[in-house]
């Protein structure tokens, strides 16, 4: 689970800060709102537990803290685990964020031992932990809904893999492909998208505590322990950049908009081909909605907010960029605004993958509308200039006499295999009976035989292979 929010802050004039002792006078309300995160770095609420319970077995194993400390953080933290669980925390906005907030209550149940636990520490380590863990949660689910998507794709692929459609370049029909081949085309798009995100975590799943406020501590800490106890594969190396960067933030949020841009242009095929003036599939109404003024409507709507949402996913990765350019070292308040944008790209992400997936389950092919489109825009012309090649005339010449055959046909308002025999001669003495061969769409279909073309049976065999190539977390 990502999300582990619970009830909103609230505020409490009451309370003193963790920092307030070095201060004459309190921040202002509108300060103290605007300078809190707990709003929305809550739901980090869990990784944040789980840091502080691996940062405190440390401490006590390294004989920083007593064994009675770490029985006691251990105990409050299990309750906190609790009332976070349950939505019974009471969020305090006097506290900042998630980190204090769930220190003073840790505190407030266990005495002393909570005031120890951050010992060796900053917020600034233990946020860019929290961060890393809860990222890393959020990639896992990712690449496995990358590989629902993936699962469904191929399934549909399947049941595809003969089906005439024309291939269109400039969106205009160019050659016929198979609808197969083309729903393969988003299977390897995805496939990146899941390398890119699997990439991305073996540079989240680095170590940044022990960096504490910038400097490293002057406790004799073990941070390799911390790792293993944590999961991470190796610490950060340097304690200026393990609290300063979000680059692995921003790596995400670029494979975010990369998968969404895949996802954006299907969803603008779907748009099209739904269009009564392609009429290539209908899509189950539970991904439409109705016009409140036009009783005849069915509109596309989840395909459009998918499209419309990867703008969405640009601005943050944008905001992302923005807000590290002009940091010095090392951790500067900036940082905080990483949050909303990243939680944002993964929510979003994590929806329209659910959403995509099921919604492949309800496309319903007309195969027809397909093979109908094909014979209008004389999408074999490529094949009859291949066969002319093939009986020995140079490329460029076959392409001026199929030209002139196409333009005869359109005159005509026939297509290229509607033209006789003798019609044909004309525009090439190369052309033999075999010439219709070529000329239909399953000929045009069957030739182009070989690893990654749109013959069917490579088709049927690319789905195998990719079988063996679904995203796995
Ligand atoms: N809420 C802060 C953040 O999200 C935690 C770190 C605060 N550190 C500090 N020195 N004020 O970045």
């Amino acid at each position: 689970m990502v999300d582990s929010s619970a009830q909103q802050p609230t505020d409490n004039n009451g309370s003193t800060k963790a920092w307030s002792g070095r201060f004459s006078e309190p921040v202002s309300d509108l300060v103290k709102r605007y300078t809190a995160s707990v709003f929305f770095d809550n739901r980090m609420a869990e990784q944040d537990i789980r840091g502080s319970l691996a940062h405190a077995r440390m401490l006590a194993r390294q004989k920083i803290i007593g064994a009675q400390d770490l029985a006691d953080i251990e105990r409050g933290m299990a309750q906190i685990l609790e009332e976070i669980r349950r939505g019974e925390l009471q969020w305090n906005l006097d506290d900042e964020d998630v980190h204090l907030n769930i220190e003073r209550r840790l505190t407030a149940l266990v005495g002393d031992a909570g005031k120890r636990l951050h010992t060796g520490r900053s917020r600034n380590d233990q946020v860019a932990t929290d961060i890393r863990l809860w990222l890393r949660d959020a990639i896992d689910q990712i690449v496995s809904l990358i590989g629902d998507f993936q699962t469904n794709l191929l399934n549909l692929a399947e049941q595809h893999t003969r089906t005439a459609m024309p291939g269109f370049t400039h969106l205009q029909v160019a050659q016929p492909v198979t609808f197969g081949h083309h729903l393969l085309a988003y299977f390897e798009m995805t496939v990146r998208d899941a390398e890119r995100f699997a990439d991305a975590r073996r540079r989240v799943n680095r170590l940044p505590l022990g960096a504490a406020a910038l400097a490293g501590t002057s406790y004799p800490i073990d941070r390799e322990f911390v790792a293993r106890e944590l999961g991470f594969e190796a610490v950060c190396e340097n304690s200026l950049d393990a609290v300063s960067d979000r680059d692995f933030a921003i790596e995400f949020t670029s494979a975010c908009a990369l998968l969404m841009t895949h996802l954006s242009r299907m969803s603008e095929e779907l748009i099209l081909w739904m269009s009564p003036r392609f009429g290539f599939i209908d899509l189950a109404d539970r991904f439409c909605t109705g016009s409140s003024i036009m009783p005849q409507k069915k509109n596309p709507d989840v395909p459009e907010l998918v499209r419309g949402k990867t703008g969405r996913i640009n601005g943050h990765l944008v905001a992302l960029l923005t807000l590290m350019k002009g940091q010095p070292l090392a951790y500067n308040k900036d940082n905080q605004e990483d949050k909303e944008p990243l939680f944002d790209a993964a929510d979003t992400v994590i929806d329209t993958l659910r959403i995509y997936a099921d919604m492949i389950t309800g496309i319903r092919v007309k195969a027809d509308n397909m093979r109908a489109a094909l014979t209008q825009g004389f999408a074999t012309a490529t094949d009859l200039a291949d066969y002319l090649v093939k009986r020995g005339l140079p490329f460029r010449d076959a392409h001026e006499a199929v030209a002139l055959a196409v333009r005869a046909a359109e005159a005509r308002g026939c297509d290229l295999h509607e033209l006789s025999l003798d019609e044909l001669k004309g525009f090439s003495a190369l052309v033999g009976d075999d010439v219709f061969g070529v000329l239909t769409v399953e000929g045009s279909l069957a030739a182009r035989n070989h690893i990654g073309g749109t013959a069917p049976e490579q088709v049927a065999a690319a789905i195998v292979r990719a079988r063996s190539r679904i995203a796995k977390a």
